[in-house]
């Protein structure tokens, strides 16, 4: 999968890149990531990437041109239809909410523009005919798009074929199943005065897969139970809910 993102500051992106789960993602030729500084398609001296906003008011707004232009300039390197499919998603917090869900349909796609807003904002010109998606990872204002744009990038590549080690799996894990996950241990078994649960060390894999799906709706339950109405459970699933929803 390819990753194309516009940036004032490509260096931000140094770091999570040569790391972990990105680093080899990207050494085992499954993602590229190209980062396009947004400045070197200025044509002023000064290299402007910003103005003041019409209207008045505090801050300043990205210019469109530098950016159509950077999109534009990726979109000449593909076949037509692939430039026409390419989504150009722009991270800002007034995009739909990020999810697992949005993570799994993006990593669908191929290739994936990200644009990376900075200042009060970006000229509302770029919404309107350049992104075909708006993206937030949050209710926060981050000071720009780049850590968002990170963030996304780190739950796609995580799902795609071959990312994670066959001892890893993205399938098992919070969220994925619509719950939060349950809880691990590992060795010692007693740390402290604190043992782990005995189904685990049974050897009884039946047993301890129904303990781990029972925590892990107890702790939807108790943590994020807005999340249990669109969980899919079997009846006595939905029983165990109603007995833990019983005021003591
Ligand atoms: N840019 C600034 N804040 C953001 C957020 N919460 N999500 C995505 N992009 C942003």
């Amino acid at each position: 999968m390819r990753f194309d993102i516009l940036t004032l500051f490509p260096e931000m992106f140094q770091g999570p890149l040569s790391t972990g789960l990105f680093q080899r993602a990207v050494s085992h030729g499954l993602v590229t990531v190209n980062l396009h500084n947004i400045r070197d398609y200025t044509h002023d001296r000064h290299r402007t990437v910003d103005d003041y906003p019409y209207g008045g008011g505090a801050g300043m707004v990205l210019k469109p041109e530098p950016i159509f232009e950077a999109v534009e300039s990726l979109r000449v390197e593909m076949s037509p239809e692939k430039a026409a499919a390419l989504p150009v998603i722009l991270l800002t917090p007034q995009g739909r909410l990020f999810s697992q869900e949005v993570a799994a349909e993006l990593s669908q796609h191929n290739d994936l523009a990200l644009i990376c807003g900075r200042y009060e904002g970006v000229d509302e010109r770029v919404r309107e005919h350049l992104a075909t998606d708006e993206i937030s990872i949050g209710d926060y204002v981050l000071g720009g798009g780049e850590l968002a744009a990170m963030v996304i990038i780190d739950a796609i590549i995580r799902l795609l074929p071959g990312v994670l080690g066959s001892d890893e799996s993205a399938l098992d894990e919070s969220h994925t199943a619509g719950l939060l996950e349950y809880p691990q241990y590992t060795r010692p078994p007693v740390y402290r005065d604190w043992p782990v649960p005995e189904v685990l060390l049974s050897g009884n894999h039946a047993q301890i897969e129904a303990w781990r799906r029972e925590q892990a709706i107890i702790r939807t339950l108790q943590r994020r139970p807005e999340m249990l109405e669109r969980a899919q459970l079997n009846r006595k699933e939905e029983h165990i809910i109603e007995r833990l929803k019983q005021p003591h």
